[in-house]
Protein backbone atom coordinates (compact mmCIF):
# COMPACT_ATOMS: atom_id res chain seq x y z
CA UNK A 1 0.00 0.00 0.00
CA UNK A 2 2.67 2.33 0.68
CA UNK A 3 4.26 1.56 -2.63
CA UNK A 4 1.06 2.72 -4.33
CA UNK A 5 1.45 5.38 -2.60
CA UNK A 6 4.89 6.42 -3.44
CA UNK A 7 3.90 6.00 -6.74
CA UNK A 8 0.79 7.79 -7.42
CA UNK A 9 0.96 10.51 -4.26
CA UNK A 10 3.16 13.12 -6.47
CA UNK A 11 -0.04 12.85 -9.32
CA UNK A 12 -3.10 13.22 -6.33
CA UNK A 13 -0.92 16.09 -4.64
CA UNK A 14 -0.30 17.69 -7.84
CA UNK A 15 -3.69 17.45 -8.57
CA UNK A 16 -4.77 18.64 -4.87
CA UNK A 17 -3.18 22.37 -5.95
CA UNK A 18 -5.18 22.55 -8.69
CA UNK A 19 -8.05 22.25 -6.62
CA UNK A 20 -8.00 25.32 -4.42
CA UNK A 21 -8.54 23.74 -1.28
CA UNK A 22 -7.28 25.42 1.84
CA UNK A 23 -7.40 26.08 5.69
CA UNK A 24 -10.91 25.43 7.18
CA UNK A 25 -11.93 22.99 4.09
CA UNK A 26 -14.15 19.71 4.95
CA UNK A 27 -12.76 17.37 3.13
CA UNK A 28 -13.81 13.10 2.71
CA UNK A 29 -10.77 10.32 1.74
CA UNK A 30 -12.91 7.57 1.14
CA UNK A 31 -11.32 4.23 0.95
CA UNK A 32 -8.40 5.88 2.25
CA UNK A 33 -6.27 3.25 2.87
CA UNK A 34 -2.39 3.99 4.33
CA UNK A 35 -4.00 7.91 4.69
CA UNK A 36 -1.19 9.60 2.78
CA UNK A 37 -3.21 11.78 1.21
CA UNK A 38 -6.09 12.03 3.87
CA UNK A 39 -2.13 13.59 5.94
CA UNK A 40 -1.62 15.46 3.40
CA UNK A 41 -5.11 17.08 2.99
CA UNK A 42 -5.11 17.37 6.99
CA UNK A 43 -1.70 19.68 6.57
CA UNK A 44 -3.24 21.90 3.66
CA UNK A 45 -6.78 22.66 6.08
CA UNK A 46 -5.28 23.10 9.02
CA UNK A 47 -5.68 24.42 11.69
CA UNK A 48 -9.89 24.37 11.98
CA UNK A 49 -10.47 22.13 8.77
CA UNK A 50 -11.30 18.46 8.76
CA UNK A 51 -10.51 15.74 7.03
CA UNK A 52 -12.89 12.35 7.12
CA UNK A 53 -10.50 9.14 6.26
CA UNK A 54 -13.18 6.42 5.64
CA UNK A 55 -12.40 3.23 4.74
CA UNK A 56 -13.51 -0.68 5.53
CA UNK A 57 -10.19 -1.25 7.17
CA UNK A 58 -9.25 1.71 9.14
CA UNK A 59 -6.04 -0.34 10.50
CA UNK A 60 -3.60 1.91 8.44
CA UNK A 61 -4.34 5.54 8.98
CA UNK A 62 -2.86 7.53 10.94
CA UNK A 63 -4.16 9.09 13.96
CA UNK A 64 -3.49 13.09 13.54
CA UNK A 65 -4.77 16.21 14.80
CA UNK A 66 -7.42 16.82 11.37
CA UNK A 67 -7.91 13.38 10.65
CA UNK A 68 -11.53 11.68 11.71
CA UNK A 69 -11.08 8.46 10.72
CA UNK A 70 -14.70 6.46 9.95
CA UNK A 71 -15.14 3.15 9.84
CA UNK A 72 -17.69 2.60 6.88
CA UNK A 73 -18.72 0.26 3.79
CA UNK A 74 -19.11 2.26 1.15
CA UNK A 75 -20.88 -0.08 -0.46
CA UNK A 76 -23.95 0.61 1.74
CA UNK A 77 -23.10 4.36 0.58
CA UNK A 78 -22.11 7.49 1.79
CA UNK A 79 -24.61 7.48 4.95
CA UNK A 80 -23.99 10.22 7.63
CA UNK A 81 -20.69 11.31 5.79
CA UNK A 82 -22.95 13.28 3.68
CA UNK A 83 -24.82 14.99 6.54
CA UNK A 84 -22.38 18.48 6.04
CA UNK A 85 -21.28 19.41 2.92
CA UNK A 86 -17.75 19.38 1.90
CA UNK A 87 -15.70 21.27 0.09
CA UNK A 88 -13.27 18.21 -1.59
CA UNK A 89 -13.46 14.71 -2.22
CA UNK A 90 -11.34 12.07 -3.27
CA UNK A 91 -11.31 8.66 -3.77
CA UNK A 92 -7.92 6.77 -4.88
CA UNK A 93 -8.35 3.15 -6.65
CA UNK A 94 -11.72 2.56 -4.79
CA UNK A 95 -14.85 3.10 -7.11
CA UNK A 96 -13.68 0.56 -9.57
CA UNK A 97 -14.13 -1.97 -7.12
CA UNK A 98 -17.36 -1.61 -5.79
CA UNK A 99 -20.91 -2.72 -7.76
CA UNK A 100 -22.28 0.66 -6.69
CA UNK A 101 -19.55 2.61 -8.03
CA UNK A 102 -22.12 5.02 -10.19
CA UNK A 103 -24.55 5.46 -7.71
CA UNK A 104 -21.61 6.61 -5.15
CA UNK A 105 -20.34 8.81 -7.39
CA UNK A 106 -23.55 10.65 -7.67
CA UNK A 107 -23.51 10.79 -3.63
CA UNK A 108 -20.34 12.31 -4.12
CA UNK A 109 -21.50 14.94 -5.91
CA UNK A 110 -24.56 15.30 -4.18
CA UNK A 111 -22.21 15.60 -1.24
CA UNK A 112 -20.10 18.30 -2.14
CA UNK A 113 -20.29 22.26 -2.00
CA UNK A 114 -20.96 24.85 -4.81
CA UNK A 115 -17.43 25.05 -6.30
CA UNK A 116 -15.98 22.12 -4.87
CA UNK A 117 -14.01 19.62 -6.13
CA UNK A 118 -14.03 15.53 -6.41
CA UNK A 119 -10.76 13.67 -7.17
CA UNK A 120 -11.21 10.30 -8.61
CA UNK A 121 -8.23 8.26 -9.67
CA UNK A 122 -8.96 4.17 -11.18
CA UNK A 123 -6.89 1.49 -13.09
CA UNK A 124 -8.27 1.46 -16.44
CA UNK A 125 -6.96 -1.09 -19.61
CA UNK A 126 -4.49 -2.02 -20.84
CA UNK A 127 -3.27 -4.26 -18.26
CA UNK A 128 1.06 -4.03 -18.03
CA UNK A 129 3.41 -5.76 -20.08
CA UNK A 130 6.22 -6.60 -21.00
CA UNK A 131 8.62 -4.01 -23.26
CA UNK A 132 12.00 -5.50 -22.33
CA UNK A 133 13.38 -8.45 -20.96
CA UNK A 134 17.05 -10.47 -20.42
CA UNK A 135 15.67 -13.48 -22.38
CA UNK A 136 12.06 -14.51 -24.14
CA UNK A 137 11.16 -16.83 -21.54
CA UNK A 138 11.44 -14.13 -18.53
CA UNK A 139 9.00 -11.48 -20.79
CA UNK A 140 6.59 -14.32 -21.22
CA UNK A 141 6.78 -15.44 -18.01
CA UNK A 142 6.14 -12.08 -17.01
CA UNK A 143 2.62 -11.37 -19.41
CA UNK A 144 1.48 -14.59 -18.23
CA UNK A 145 2.10 -13.40 -14.47
CA UNK A 146 0.42 -9.94 -14.96
CA UNK A 147 -2.37 -11.72 -16.45
CA UNK A 148 -2.90 -13.97 -14.17
CA UNK A 149 -2.48 -10.71 -11.53
CA UNK A 150 -4.85 -8.96 -13.75
CA UNK A 151 -7.63 -12.04 -13.96
CA UNK A 152 -7.21 -11.82 -10.13
CA UNK A 153 -8.76 -8.53 -10.00
CA UNK A 154 -11.18 -7.98 -12.69
CA UNK A 155 -13.54 -10.93 -11.54
CA UNK A 156 -13.84 -9.25 -8.08
CA UNK A 157 -16.12 -7.09 -9.74
CA UNK A 158 -13.36 -4.09 -10.81
CA UNK A 159 -13.82 -2.52 -13.78
CA UNK A 160 -10.83 -1.75 -15.60
CA UNK A 161 -13.23 0.47 -18.19
CA UNK A 162 -15.22 2.43 -15.58
CA UNK A 163 -12.18 4.99 -15.33
CA UNK A 164 -11.36 5.71 -18.59
CA UNK A 165 -14.78 7.27 -19.38
CA UNK A 166 -17.71 6.22 -16.98
CA UNK A 167 -15.91 8.66 -14.02
CA UNK A 168 -15.59 11.52 -16.58
CA UNK A 169 -18.54 11.46 -17.87
CA UNK A 170 -21.20 10.74 -14.96
CA UNK A 171 -19.52 13.79 -13.72
CA UNK A 172 -19.97 15.72 -16.89
CA UNK A 173 -23.72 15.12 -16.79
CA UNK A 174 -23.75 16.59 -13.30
CA UNK A 175 -22.52 19.85 -14.55
CA UNK A 176 -19.11 19.94 -13.30
CA UNK A 177 -16.20 20.97 -15.27
CA UNK A 178 -14.21 18.10 -15.57
CA UNK A 179 -10.80 17.41 -17.01
CA UNK A 180 -9.05 13.80 -16.98
CA UNK A 181 -5.79 12.57 -17.71
CA UNK A 182 -4.18 9.29 -18.00
CA UNK A 183 -0.84 7.87 -16.96
CA UNK A 184 1.22 5.43 -17.29
CA UNK A 185 4.79 4.87 -18.10
CA UNK A 186 7.44 2.39 -17.90
CA UNK A 187 8.94 0.50 -14.68
CA UNK A 188 12.49 -0.35 -14.79
CA UNK A 189 13.49 -3.63 -12.83
CA UNK A 190 15.15 -2.15 -9.56
CA UNK A 191 13.03 1.28 -9.34
CA UNK A 192 10.40 0.66 -6.41
CA UNK A 193 7.06 1.21 -7.94
CA UNK A 194 8.25 -2.36 -9.99
CA UNK A 195 7.87 -3.61 -6.80
CA UNK A 196 4.10 -3.89 -6.97
CA UNK A 197 4.17 -6.46 -9.55
CA UNK A 198 6.16 -8.67 -7.11
CA UNK A 199 3.98 -8.13 -4.21
CA UNK A 200 0.97 -8.80 -6.41
CA UNK A 201 2.30 -11.67 -7.34
CA UNK A 202 3.12 -12.93 -3.66
CA UNK A 203 -0.78 -11.88 -2.62
CA UNK A 204 -2.26 -13.71 -5.49
CA UNK A 205 0.34 -17.11 -5.30
CA UNK A 206 -2.31 -19.15 -5.35
CA UNK A 207 -4.32 -17.90 -8.03
CA UNK A 208 -0.70 -18.00 -9.94
CA UNK A 209 -0.17 -21.57 -8.84
CA UNK A 210 -3.45 -22.92 -9.94
CA UNK A 211 -2.69 -21.39 -13.59
CA UNK A 212 0.10 -23.63 -13.66
CA UNK A 213 3.05 -21.80 -12.38
CA UNK A 214 5.26 -23.71 -10.25
CA UNK A 215 7.42 -22.32 -7.37
CA UNK A 216 10.92 -21.77 -9.52
CA UNK A 217 8.95 -19.77 -11.80
CA UNK A 218 7.38 -17.37 -9.07
CA UNK A 219 10.95 -17.26 -7.64
CA UNK A 220 12.08 -15.97 -11.35
CA UNK A 221 9.37 -13.66 -11.21
CA UNK A 222 10.08 -12.29 -7.60
CA UNK A 223 13.90 -11.61 -8.75
CA UNK A 224 13.18 -10.05 -12.39
CA UNK A 225 11.36 -7.16 -10.66
CA UNK A 226 15.58 -6.04 -9.65
CA UNK A 227 17.40 -6.73 -12.83
CA UNK A 228 17.85 -3.66 -14.30
CA UNK A 229 17.33 -5.56 -17.90
CA UNK A 230 13.38 -6.25 -17.29
CA UNK A 231 11.44 -2.70 -18.58
CA UNK A 232 7.34 -3.23 -17.99
CA UNK A 233 4.75 -0.48 -19.36
CA UNK A 234 3.06 -0.18 -15.92
CA UNK A 235 -0.38 -0.17 -14.92
CA UNK A 236 -2.31 2.72 -16.43
CA UNK A 237 -4.50 5.54 -14.48
CA UNK A 238 -6.77 7.92 -15.04
CA UNK A 239 -6.89 11.28 -12.68
CA UNK A 240 -10.40 12.84 -13.07
CA UNK A 241 -10.47 16.40 -11.28
CA UNK A 242 -14.00 17.64 -11.30
CA UNK A 243 -15.09 21.25 -10.09
CA UNK A 244 -18.93 21.50 -9.29
CA UNK A 245 -20.50 24.50 -10.27
CA UNK A 246 -20.21 27.60 -8.23
CA UNK A 247 -23.74 28.53 -8.15
CA UNK A 248 -24.86 24.99 -7.18
CA UNK A 249 -26.69 23.93 -10.64
CA UNK A 250 -25.88 20.43 -10.74
CA UNK A 251 -28.03 17.76 -12.25
CA UNK A 252 -30.17 17.28 -8.64
CA UNK A 253 -30.65 21.61 -8.82
CA UNK A 254 -33.73 22.54 -8.92
CA UNK A 255 -33.18 24.62 -11.75
CA UNK A 256 -32.00 21.70 -13.80
CA UNK A 257 -34.79 19.97 -12.74
CA UNK A 258 -37.20 22.35 -14.47
CA UNK A 259 -35.08 21.80 -17.91
CA UNK A 260 -33.29 24.75 -17.32
CA UNK A 261 -29.55 25.23 -18.81
CA UNK A 262 -26.96 25.12 -16.66
CA UNK A 263 -23.89 27.08 -17.17
CA UNK A 264 -20.34 25.57 -17.55
CA UNK A 265 -18.81 26.47 -14.04
CA UNK A 266 -15.64 27.80 -15.12
CA UNK A 267 -17.03 30.81 -17.20
CA UNK A 268 -16.03 34.49 -16.45
CA UNK A 269 -19.70 34.85 -16.96
CA UNK A 270 -20.43 32.40 -13.97
CA UNK A 271 -18.02 33.79 -11.64
CA UNK A 272 -18.79 36.79 -12.48
CA UNK A 273 -22.65 36.44 -11.70
CA UNK A 274 -21.83 35.21 -8.45
CA UNK A 275 -20.54 37.90 -6.94
CA UNK A 276 -16.75 38.63 -8.12
CA UNK A 277 -13.54 37.65 -5.60
CA UNK A 278 -12.62 39.99 -2.91
CA UNK A 279 -8.32 40.28 -2.33
CA UNK A 280 -7.73 37.69 0.55
CA UNK A 281 -5.69 39.58 3.46
CA UNK A 282 -2.91 37.69 2.62
CA UNK A 283 -2.81 38.67 -0.89
CA UNK A 284 -4.30 35.86 -2.12
CA UNK A 285 -7.50 35.97 -3.79
CA UNK A 286 -10.36 33.79 -1.71
CA UNK A 287 -12.88 31.98 -3.18
CA UNK A 288 -14.80 30.86 -0.26
CA UNK A 289 -14.01 28.90 3.41
CA UNK A 290 -11.90 26.05 2.58
CA UNK A 291 -10.88 27.32 -0.80
CA UNK A 292 -8.30 28.77 -2.51
CA UNK A 293 -8.63 30.60 -6.08
CA UNK A 294 -7.79 27.59 -8.39
CA UNK A 295 -4.82 29.21 -10.38
CA UNK A 296 -6.26 29.33 -13.81
CA UNK A 297 -9.16 31.91 -11.92
CA UNK A 298 -6.52 33.94 -10.49
CA UNK A 299 -5.81 36.05 -13.62
CA UNK A 300 -9.53 37.12 -13.76
CA UNK A 301 -10.94 40.04 -10.89
CA UNK A 302 -14.52 38.30 -10.88
CA UNK A 303 -15.55 35.80 -8.75
CA UNK A 304 -17.89 34.82 -5.56
CA UNK A 305 -18.03 36.82 -2.62
CA UNK A 306 -15.79 35.15 0.42
CA UNK A 307 -18.32 33.18 2.35
CA UNK A 308 -21.10 33.55 0.07
CA UNK A 309 -21.78 30.37 -0.95
CA UNK A 310 -21.94 27.86 1.92
CA UNK A 311 -24.40 29.64 3.78
C1 LIG B 1 -6.34 -0.04 -3.54
S1 LIG B 1 -6.62 0.59 -1.96
C2 LIG B 1 -6.39 2.33 -2.24
C3 LIG B 1 -6.04 3.07 -0.99
C4 LIG B 1 -5.82 4.58 -1.16
N1 LIG B 1 -7.00 5.23 -1.71
C5 LIG B 1 -4.63 4.84 -2.02
O1 LIG B 1 -4.80 5.10 -3.21
O2 LIG B 1 -3.50 4.82 -1.49
C6 LIG B 1 -8.40 0.49 -1.80
C7 LIG B 1 -8.90 0.84 -0.41
O3 LIG B 1 -10.33 0.83 -0.43
C8 LIG B 1 -10.81 0.20 0.73
N2 LIG B 1 -12.14 -0.37 0.47
C9 LIG B 1 -12.43 -1.41 -0.35
N3 LIG B 1 -13.74 -1.67 -0.31
C10 LIG B 1 -14.31 -0.77 0.54
C11 LIG B 1 -15.63 -0.55 1.00
N4 LIG B 1 -16.64 -1.29 0.59
N5 LIG B 1 -15.84 0.47 1.88
C12 LIG B 1 -14.81 1.22 2.32
N6 LIG B 1 -13.53 1.04 1.92
C13 LIG B 1 -13.27 0.05 1.05
C14 LIG B 1 -9.77 -0.87 1.02
O4 LIG B 1 -9.81 -1.29 2.39
C15 LIG B 1 -8.47 -0.15 0.66
O5 LIG B 1 -7.93 0.54 1.76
Amino acid sequence: MIRLAAWLDPHTLADLDTTGIGPGARCLSLGAGAGTIAAALAEIVAPVGEVVAVDLDTSMLPTQPGITVVQHDLTTGLGHLADAPVQLVEARLLTQHLPNRRALLNAMIAATAPGGSILIAEVVNPRPYTLHAPALDDGNLVDLVLNVLGDAIEPDGADMEWGREGVHNTLAEAGAAVHTRWHAETWTGGSYPIQLLADGAFQKRDRLFAAGLTIDDLDRFTDLPHDPQLTVRSYEIAFTHARLPYDGATRDHPRRARGGRTRPAMTPRAVRQAGGIPAHPSGAQCAGPGLRTPSHFSRSRHGPRHGDRYR
